[in-house]
């Protein structure tokens, strides 16, 4: 997400506004700048890439100023270059503007302001925000933002300066964190407590549709309706490290509880009003996906296993077959290696997923599949990655920068981005129609709700991990669409807590793993309540007559199950398709807890790297 400081006070404001950005790197960002109030002057300066780019810029200038704003970016929309860099000017390059969150009628708005005459020089939703406020600016900033606000949808934390009031920085949230630093002769701004907590402890938290003014002296906070409102100031208690992950311990668990709102981010960016699936930077015609006959989805890791369940899905609701390739894999397959590769039919096409998009294995194997001219599509979290640059076109998970090493809530975003294609190929392809389309995306856009009621409660779960903490194996079990599921538990496990953990099809114990089951063995049971229910029953049933422990994750009050478990974690009830963005986040929280109370380290294992970028 991006990083916003904002600082009026008597320092001078650039090296105020650097720590801050550095502060909140770990928020993750891929350009940065600052704009500082210099002698009734505005002064802007921006880089691409690390921070010290902008820093060792800012060196070599003698600009001066005790009032400014700084931003680090995270690209959502338009890539990372510095004219999509923030801060955003107006026309008269009088007003700055930084901004975190997404405008959703930006379009219109742009549309609108250019046609009075506007000229924009950026790709960003943001920048429209800026001309808005110039727009309404008569000869009071705050009022020109509080106009401005009243016409943006979506989500935003902004910081603004103006030249002609040199001494005062405003700032407004909706939707996006945004928080008041109240020191002693100065005042700050900022997206999270890391980027002030140096200078104060003390903060006024903003609520959506507040605007906040400040200057060196005082801070008043005023609604959207222009009326004073009083606020608490809070203490902050926390030391500078643990601020960084907004008070949770590990990135790992503020990310797991981060999944509701990924959840809803998707549901905004991809559904609209009629409930209705869109995919923005697709870049492949109806037509192209109508004609689609084979897709191969190549990953690696938990990106591989959210292939997986795309498979399930894609075949089932699209008829389009599907194959998944480890994307170390794709390059042995015969009809690939050796000799002349064969042109691919045009109506095949490769979706490389990737959290990264940076992953060496998964860019040789696009690098194949360009070579045979079959068409990409990159399921990717990050704007402008080299994966999104090799691929015709893009589908962004939009979850934001994911720190802990083991993927949870991007993992989570991919399987929501498959269930929306899934849904989205279907009704092209004319197999459903907009009531079944509206359906199904009515029980998608329950998950955020049901994925936070799991979240909330964790108790039992780290109550089965102190039980467990000791044991050397785990087996992790599912059918159908929770066999991927169990392959991402045993791997959340197994790279965090440093516990060998299997995960295997439920159908397959007969075949080989059943060998392995005794009364030391502990067997993670997705059985929730669906097609394979009672299949799932018989495993567990097999796995209790060897004397083995089962830990079943079922459906809310099945009291069946609890018969045959030694532990039952609950689940609420979905449609099956859907049971896999449910089942997956009590195994991510079991994980979770296993590694603390083993004393791992869990947002960065040992011998892992968040991003493999060699093969
Ligand atoms: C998952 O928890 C692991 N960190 C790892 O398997 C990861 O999913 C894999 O390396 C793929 O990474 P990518 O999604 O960035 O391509």
């Amino acid at each position: 997400m991006c990083g916003i400081v904002g600082y009026a006070g008597k320092k001078e404001v650039i090296p105020v506004l650097i720590d801050g950005l550095r502060r909140l790197e770990y928020r993750g960002y891929d350009s940065a700048g600052v704009a500082i109030s210099e002698k009734g002057k505005l002064i802007t300066a921006k880089r691409k890439g690390k921070l010290e780019f902008l820093d060792s810029a800012l060196n070599k200038t003698s600009f001066s100023g005790t009032v400014g704003i700084g931003h680090t970016r995270w690209a959502t929309h338009g890539e990372p270059t510095i004219r999509n860099a923030h801060p955003h000017l107006d026309c008269r390059k009088e007003i700055a503007l930084v901004h975190n969150g997404i405008i959703e009628n930006y379009q219109q708005l742009r549309d609108a302001l250019k046609k009075e005459g506007h000229k924009f020089v950026s790709k960003t939703d943001s920048e429209v925000i800026v001309h808005l406020i110039e727009k309404y600016y008569k000869s009071s900033l705050e009022k020109a933002v509080l106009s401005a606000i009243k016409r943006l949808k979506g989500s935003y934390a902004i910081a603004v300066i103006c030249k002609n009031e040199p001494h005062r920085v405003v700032a407004a949230r909706c939707g996006s964190p945004l928080i008041v630093g109240l020191g002693k002769e100065e005042n700050f701004v900022a997206s999270d407590v890391p980027a002030i907590l140096t200078y104060t402890r003390n903060v006024i938290y903003l609520d959506d549709y507040e605007v906040a003014v400040l200057d060196e002296k005082k801070v008043t906070v005023k609604n959207i309706k222009g009326r004073l409102v009083e606020k608490k100031t809070e203490k902050i208690k926390w030391d500078i490290n643990a601020a960084e992950k907004g008070g949770y311990p590990h990135f790992m668990l503020k990310e797991i509880e981060e999944q509701p709102q990924v959840i809803e981010n998707i549901i905004h960016r991809r559904i609209d009003l009629k409930k209705r699936i869109f995919f923005d930077d697709i870049n492949l015609s109806t037509k192209e996906l109508k004609s689609i006959k084979k897709i191969t989805i190549v990953a690696c890791g938990s990106a591989w296993h959210a292939g997986l369940i795309g498979k399930y899905l894609i075949e089932k609701y699209a008829g389009v077959s599907v194959e998944v390739d480890f994307s170390s894999e794709y390059r042995y397959r015969s009809r690939i290696a050796g000799g002349r590769a064969c042109l691919a039919d045009k109506r095949e096409l490769l979706i490389a997923v990737s959290q990264s998009g940076e992953t060496a294995d998964t860019l040789a194997a696009m690098k194949l599949a360009r070579h045979k001219r079959i068409k990409i599509l990159s399921i990717c979290n990050v704007v402008g990655s080299t994966i999104v640059r090799e691929s015709d076109g893009v589908i962004y998970t939009h979850a934001g920068p994911e720190i802990g090493v083991a993927s949870t809530k991007a993992y989570l975003a991919q399987v929501s981005i498959f269930y929306l294609l899934a849904v989205h190929l279907a009704f092209i392809k004319r197999i459903i129609g907009r009531n079944t389309e509206r359906r199904l995306v009515g029980e998608f856009m329950e998950m955020p709700a049901l994925v936070q009621k799991i979240i909330k409660d964790t108790s039992l779960i780290e109550k089965c991990a102190e039980k467990y903490k000791g044991v050397n194996s785990f087996l992790y079990l599912g059918r159908n669409i929770n066999y991927p599921t169990a392959l991402e538990g045993a791997l959340k496990l197994k790279e965090i807590s440093y516990i060998h953990a299997e995960g295997c099809g439920a159908g397959e114990m007969k075949h080989g793993p059943i060998a392995l089951v005794d009364e030391k063995l502990p067997s993670v049971c997705i059985a929730v309540k669906c097609d394979v229910y009672e299949k799932m029953m018989s495993n567990i049933q097999e796995i209790k007559a060897r004397s083995g422990i089962v830990i079943s994750v079922a459906t809310e009050r099945d009291r069946e199950i609890a018969k045959y478990s030694d532990m039952v974690i609950y689940v609420p009830k979905v449609n099956e398709d859907l049971s896999c963005i449910i089942t997956v986040v009590p195994l991510q929280i079991l994980a979770y807890y296993m590694a603390v109370k083993r004393g791992c380290d869990v947002d960065k294992p040992r011998n892992l790297a968040k991003s493999v970028t060699v093969e």
